[in-house]
């Protein structure tokens, strides 16, 4: 066990509903172990700007229920230098941090990486994103929230579809990852998921539009964001112009899937790993993401956790394949 009594804590990259749940876990920890707290405001950029603060008990109160960072949260251009990241250490020895919490993302963590073999700061790192596209947690904090929200919004425009008779593509976020895509259009009834993994096969919805029963009044087809958002009006175009029976609209669901109370499941996890991440630094953890495997608290180095490994199920495909006919 190492002697650590104080610790910086921030959030970075997009904001994740369970963020603040997970901010109130890692400071009351802190203070159960007697642990002074740093806050940092807006990521690696507040970091090298010293947007530094005080945190105690009191400071995360009446926070858990409340969507976004109470911390703010920044991409940092600036950090991705060196120059930027010897201001940020410098910042970090001025204050007397002698460890630090991040919470963010795949751009948070390469971050976290590059810094902690540069620099002698341990850091470990909570998985905060509505993507969950990182290797080493079932699940990240975020994205119960968003798919909830995915399938609110779907089957409101589902409401409208079956009314008029209508084919929506609904556009979903992810970046280059289609697990919100794969989930939610599942649980909203699609007749097609188009995600980045299988690559884009605009031929198979096509087909599955030309041979797919005819006696439906509303179809769903959900497409991941892709590397390149707003793919869907593509995707939309080339519909209407091969099927001009159908009456298709396109919906881009857009940030409101970042935003709103976290869930159950978000808050829950969020304060596991929380408190996962106090006790890891005291543990002598450094360049880790805590997650959560098979409902065990599971520790993954920075290196590994970053998206390129998450691989999709090819059986939720299938489902949708059997389940929309
Ligand atoms: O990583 C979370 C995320 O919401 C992605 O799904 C999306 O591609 C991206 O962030 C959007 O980022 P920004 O809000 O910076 O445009």
């Amino acid at each position: 066990m190492t002697q650590i009594k104080k610790i910086g804590l921030f959030t970075s990259g997009g904001d994740a509903p369970g963020m603040n749940a997970a901010i109130r876990a890692v400071v009351r920890t802190a203070k159960y172990y007697n642990i002074e707290v740093v806050g940092i405001r807006r990521g690696y950029e507040g970091m090298i700007n010293g947007e530094l603060f005080p945190m105690d008990g009191k400071s995360v109160a009446n926070i858990i229920q409340r969507g976004g960072t109470i911390l703010k949260t920044a991409r940092s251009e600036q950090f991705k230098t060196a120059e930027g990241r010897r201001l940020a250490y410098d910042q970090l020895v001025k204050h007397g941090i002698q460890g630090l919490v991040a919470i963010g993302g795949d751009g948070t963590f390469t971050g976290a990486r590059i810094f902690g073999s540069e620099y002698d700061m341990p850091i470990v790192g909570l998985p905060g994103t509505i993507d969950n596209d990182l290797y080493g947690t079932d699940f990240t904090i975020g994205y119960d929230t968003a798919i909830n929200t995915v399938i609110d919004a779907v089957d409101k425009i589902r409401d409208t579809a079956e009314s008029h008779d209508r084919l929506f593509i609904v556009e979903v976020m992810g970046r280059d990852s289609g697990l919100i895509a794969l989930r939610t259009g599942i649980a909203s009834g699609a007749e097609a998921i188009i995600i980045p993994e299988t690559k884009r096969d605009i031929n198979a919805l096509m087909d599955r539009l030309e041979n797919g029963r005819k006696d439906k009044s509303s179809k769903i087809v959900m497409v991941a964001e892709g590397e390149d958002p707003g793919g869907a009006f593509e995707i939309g175009r080339q519909v209407k112009e091969k099927f001009p029976n159908y009456d298709t609209r396109v919906s881009i669901l857009g940030h409101i899937q970042r935003g709103g109370k976290p869930s159950c499941m978000d808050r829950v996890l969020a304060s596991r790993v929380g408190v996962a991440a106090v006790e890891a630094l005291r543990d002598g953890h450094r360049n880790e993401m805590i997650g959560i495997v098979h409902n065990e608290i599971a520790f993954t180095p920075f290196e590994h956790a970053c998206k390129h490994h998450v691989e999709i199920n090819a059986n939720f495909l299938k489902i949708v394949e059997i389940l929309s006919i």
